[in-house]
This record gives structure tokens, C-alpha cells and sequence, in this order.
């Protein structure tokens, strides 16, 4: 990937697609945080909320660095998978967290190319965030489950 593959209108455009889906983390850990039940609801609905707060900061991060190069912002996320089921919860949060990982690094590779070094820099951070929720999801799918 060099710079003559990467121009500011792609850089934007790929930034704008992390933060629909942003907001829609944001949606999705919050909805569920509300949703969910059973004998697990208690802490599942504290683990759902802790995690609001940093995909949140995410978005306020990707958002100022939109305009701040120029582009619009998107307003809304992308769609979220409703379930009442708290084990089907912790498997969609584990697979969009792995799906959010993928595109960052995409994301921090095309940022390196078009020469942001502190938005490579930023986004290797939010790539340790978001590993920190995945694997705080698959650990939550270990053991048994009993509903
Ligand atoms: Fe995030
Ligand atoms: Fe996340």
C-alpha cells in the first residue's frame, strides 16, 4: 500500500465506515445492557455498559478527526441484530469486535500510507481497546451457560 493508493477522500471514506459502526456498538452494548436477562443479567449488563464508554470516546475521536481532514461525519450507525438472548448477546458482541479489529488494522495500514502517523499511532490504541472487549466476550463464552 503507498500513498498514491491512499488519497484523503478514501482515508475519509474508510473512517466514516468505522464510525457507523461505532454507533453502532454504541447502540448495540447499550440495547443489550437493557435487555438482557437471566441469572447472568447483573454483571452482563455491567459489562455491556463499561464498554459504551469506549466505543463512545471512539467515536468522538473519529468524528473530530473526519472534519478535522475535511470530510462529513456520518450521523447514524449501522443496523443491530435485536436478541433477547444473552448468550447470542456475547456472540454477536465477540464477532463485531472481531470485524471492528479487521478494519482498523486496514484502517491504520491506509493511514500509514497516506503519511498520518498520529492517526496510525491512535488507532493502534483503539485496536488494543477493541482486542481487550473481544477477548472479554470469548472469555465470557467459555464455561457453561445455563438457560
Ligand atoms: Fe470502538
Ligand atoms: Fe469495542
Amino acid at each position: 500500500m503507498t500513498q498514491q493508493d491512499v488519497d484523503k477522500a478514501t482515508l475519509i471514506e474508510g473512517l466514516n465506515e468505522d464510525l457507523a459502526h461505532e454507533y453502532q456498538a454504541i447502540v448495540m452494548y447499550n440495547t443489550y445492557a437493557a435487555a438482557v436477562s437471566g441469572v447472568h443479567r447483573q454483571e452482563l449488563s455491567n459489562f455491556f455498559l463499561t464498554e459504551v464508554a469506549d466505543e463512545l470516546e471512539h467515536a468522538r475521536f473519529l468524528a473530530h478527526k473526519i472534519t478535522a481532514l475535511g470530510g462529513t461525519p456520518v450521523t447514524s450507525g449501522v443496523e443491530v441484530d435485536y436478541t433477547t438472548n444473552a448468550r447470542e448477546m456475547v456472540e454477536n458482541v465477540a464477532e463485531a469486535e472481531a470485524e471492528t479489529i479487521e478494519r482498523y488494522v486496514t484502517r491504520m495500514k491506509q493511514a500509514a500510507a497516506y503519511g498520518d502517523y498520529g492517526l496510525e499511532a491512535k488507532l493502534s490504541d483503539i485496536i488494543a481497546d477493541e482486542t481487550e472487549h473481544k477477548e472479554e466476550a470469548e472469555m465470557l463464552l467459555r464455561g457453561k451457560w445455563d438457560e
